[in-house]
């Protein structure tokens, strides 16, 4: 048995690499007579929670998608919201996620925020970027088909040739340049949907689901998600050897 099962405590193998789609604060808002900002105020404290937890169970890499190009087409005040948590989250968390030793990166465009946010995003992955104990991708503003949309734009620009064109330069032209795909992503609140979520990258991610809602998914549900997944199997594509 090993030291990890033995404390009962941590899973066997955990993911490299982490998704979240980080579903359900407006639900779990109504559910509480709440408006549905209040929601988004629980998921991000939650977030933070879970940040500490990734870094306790030794993922390297969580990725979360905290707002997507959809996005846009919801009521004013939600999104003004969301931007502003956004905001606050790096008003009030960034010297603490500095201290982690988080390293912050941006998956989306930049383009449609304010110059302001703008400005202060870079700063942030700008005093983060040695940091190296989890890179914590933030997807706001994104989209996984925007994101191979502008990756073949780019390409074209760039007069990369046809037969130039293979898994490992698309990969190289998309947000998560050099970082290894995602080995697990998660979803919260019972929908079973990518959303335009890492499109390119999930190809061979393992998926769970849970009905919980975002606020509430804590570090025993995470645990609960990664033994889940330290009991699966990855094959790939490919038959084990003994099968074939
Ligand atoms: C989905 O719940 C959640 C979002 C669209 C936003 C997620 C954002 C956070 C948790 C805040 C943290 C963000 C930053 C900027 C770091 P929903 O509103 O779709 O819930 P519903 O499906 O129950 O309505």
């Amino acid at each position: 048995m090993s030291k990890h099962q033995a404390n009962g405590d941590l899973p066997d193998r955990v993911p490299v690499h982490l998704a979240i789609i980080m579903d359900g604060n407006g639900r779990w808002a109504r559910e509480r007579g709440l408006p549905r900002l209040a929601g988004h105020r629980a998921g991000t404290e939650n977030l933070r929670r879970i940040i500490r937890a990734c870094v306790e169970f030794g993922i390297k890499i969580l990725t979360i998608y905290a707002f997507s190009t959809e996005n846009w087409g919801r009521p004013e005040s939600e999104v003004r919201g969301l931007l502003s948590i956004l905001e606050q989250v790096i008003d009030r968390e960034l010297d603490e996620l500095h201290q982690q030793g988080v390293q912050l990166r941006h998956l989306g465009r930049l383009e449609g925020i304010s110059p302001e946010l703008q400005r202060k995003v870079r700063q942030a992955i700008e005093l983060t970027k040695n940091n190296d104990r989890l890179i914590l991708n933030v997807a706001f503003n994104y989209g996984g088909r925007d994101e191979i949309l502008q990756a073949v734009r780019r390409m074209l620009a760039d007069k990369v040739r046809p037969e130039d064109v293979t898994d490992e330069l698309m990969s190289s032209y998309l947000y998560t340049a050099g970082l290894p795909d995602p080995d697990l992503i998660i979803r919260t609140s019972g929908e079973l949907r990518v959303s335009n979520f890492l499109i390119w990258q999930a190809a061979y991610a393992e998926f769970y689901a849970t009905p919980v809602y975002w606020p509430d998914f804590d570090k025993e549900e995470l645990r609960k998600a990664l033994i889940h997944y330290s009991r699966r199997e990855r094959r790939f594509g490919v038959l084990k050897p003994e099968t074939t």
